[in-house]
């Protein structure tokens, strides 16, 4: 098969955030508790933070972790989270029916992402809580001193302001299963009002309001449409959330997925314009598709886990084991979003380690990669700069969900130092893509370097002991002559071809 891409340097969609390379750290299973946190390892450091991890979150290079929910957050009080560890309490979770020891809190959690180059994205609780906890966790954060909360904070050890700057009004409140689910209309007037107290407390902050939990909810587009008319004014940016799976083994049919994510994306830029429109808004409300992953390999077990084991402590849940074609997912859906970042502020890989994550650990062992790791190291990168508007010419195929679905992906930044990155996914089961790519007044642009992922089972995986069966490997660069680049595109691959003077 044969495709190509052009590039043109006026072409462009817009600067990359780069904050559309984070992540998320819910209070969930193993990703605090043997996650980020295990003292006694033996590579804890002295706050218990395992070194192994924060190496490989580094590498990653995420601008951005959410925190501390997820669903967790709506039955949450984030007082039980600061002070003298011995006095914090445990409380039941009744979002993963487990047991908060609350020994991570806000203390430890801002100290951690100091650690490991990172920025917390706070989470406050909408569902059992309100606008004055809303008000005072921003107080207790970002106040200067001489007030109640920051001087509480300064008493607990932290002198400075922790400076969060972006923050969540609480999470997936369209969601039956959310503790304290509330209408769209309810939700809308307390995120609303508890906006504006929090950025009366600093104006610095910009907040996120809650989308739809999925675009397969029935209320998808109404939520979105009426949550919004009540709180258009006061909000930064309104969440997407969505997990894709593969049940049936259907490869062509779950690669083709990150259509329907840029269709998702679409309809809910499409209602923050209407509402702006019908508001006679000049200010744009932009995405943040803070939640997005493969997610059903654990499901089974974790019923098992829950019959098991009920209000245990950390237990293994949602510890989903990546393969390839998740690998392929991934690599599609940061395609997906470096075509949208002219409105595509923030994504959160959820999550970043042991809860389908990226990363995992053994309690009292290793650390390593799992497949889908890969395409976001990459893409956080050398994707950054400026996304230039892509034109691809591919064959295409029609599957279960989706008509029309290209064999060859791509998507290509400039970064600032002149140099080109194109990602690249192929599609095809069987077939390799010859691509001829025109890059135009890129001219000067001479040599090209070429990564791949690729592996002959879809189903390959990394484990402890094998942590390098799928990872990205070097190969010839191709030619580029004259402003055109010739190169092979192997059958079901993500590729990441660097073009530099
Ligand atoms: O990421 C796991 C869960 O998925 C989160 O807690 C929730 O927000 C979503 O439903």
């Amino acid at each position: 098969m044969n495709a190509t891409l052009t590039l043109d340097r006026a072409y462009t969609i817009g600067r990359i955030d780069p904050r559309i390379y984070g992540s998320f750290i819910e209070h969930l299973g193993r990703a605090v508790y043997g996650g980020i946190y295990e003292p006694g390892h033996p590579r804890a450091d002295s706050n218990g933070f395992r070194r192994d991890v924060i190496e490989l979150v580094k590498a990653l290079g995420v601008p951005v972790v959410r925190y501390p929910g997820g669903n967790f957050v709506s039955g949450f009080n984030w007082e039980d989270s600061i002070g003298p560890k011995s006095r914090r309490p445990c409380r039941l979770d009744l979002a993963w029916f487990t047991t908060e020891t609350n020994e991570v809190g806000l203390h430890e959690f801002v100290e951690w992402c100091r650690q490991a180059n990172t920025a917390p994205m706070y989470a406050v609780n909408l569902g059992t809580r309100g606008v004055e906890s809303a008000r005072d966790v921003v107080e207790y954060s970002n106040h200067r001193g001489g007030s109640y909360w920051s001087d509480l904070r300064i008493a607990n050890g932290a002198k400075d302001p922790f400076g969060i700057k972006l923050w969540c009004l609480g999470n997936e409140m369209d969601g039956p299963w959310q503790i304290g689910h509330k209408t769209a209309v309810e939700y809308g007037r307390i995120a609303n009002e508890a906006a504006k107290a929090m950025k009366w407390v600093d104006p610095s902050i910009e907040v996120v309001a809650c989308g739809s939990s999925s675009s397969e909810m029935k209320t998808f587009g109404d939520w979105e449409l009426t949550m919004l008319e009540e709180c258009y004014d006061n909000i930064d940016y309104v969440s997407l959330h969505r997990y894709y799976s593969n049940p049936t083994g259907d490869t062509r049919s779950f690669l083709a997925r990150s259509i329907d994510m840029d269709e998702f994306i679409k309809t809910v830029i499409a209602i923050c314009d209407a509402v702006g429109g019908k508001k006679h808004s000049k200010k744009k409300v932009n995405l943040s598709f803070d939640e997005w992953n493969v997610w059903y390999h654990s499901n089974q077990q974790d019923k098992e886990i829950w019959k098991r084991d009920k209000w245990g402590r950390a237990l293994p849940l949602l510890e989903d084991v990546y393969n390839f074609e998740d690998a392929l997912l991934v690599g599609a859906i940061l395609i997906t979003f470096l075509r949208n970042v002219d409105r595509v502020k923030i994504a959160c890989l959820a999550q970043l380690v042991n809860v389908i994550a990226p990363i995992m650990t053994r309690s009292g062992g290793g650390a390593w990669a799992q497949t889908i790791y890969w395409p976001l190291l990459q893409a956080s990168k050398f994707g950054r700069g400026t996304a230039l508007r892509a034109i691809v010419e591919s064959p295409q195929y029609d599957c279960a969900d989706q008509e029309g679905v290209p064999e060859f992906d791509a998507a290509a930044v400039c970064a600032d130092d002149g140099s080109v990155t194109i990602f690249a996914l192929n599609r095809s089961l069987s077939e390799h893509i010859h691509l001829s790519a025109d890059l135009r007044d890129f001219a000067g642009l001479t040599q090209a370097s070429h990564q791949i992922l690729h592996h002959d089972d879809v189903k390959a995986v990394n484990t402890e002991t094998n942590p390098d069966n799928v990872r990205p490997v070097s190969t010839q660069g191709g030619m580029i002559s004259s402003g055109k680049l010739e190169l092979d595109i192997p059958a079901l691959s993500w590729n990441v071809i660097r073009l530099t003077a």
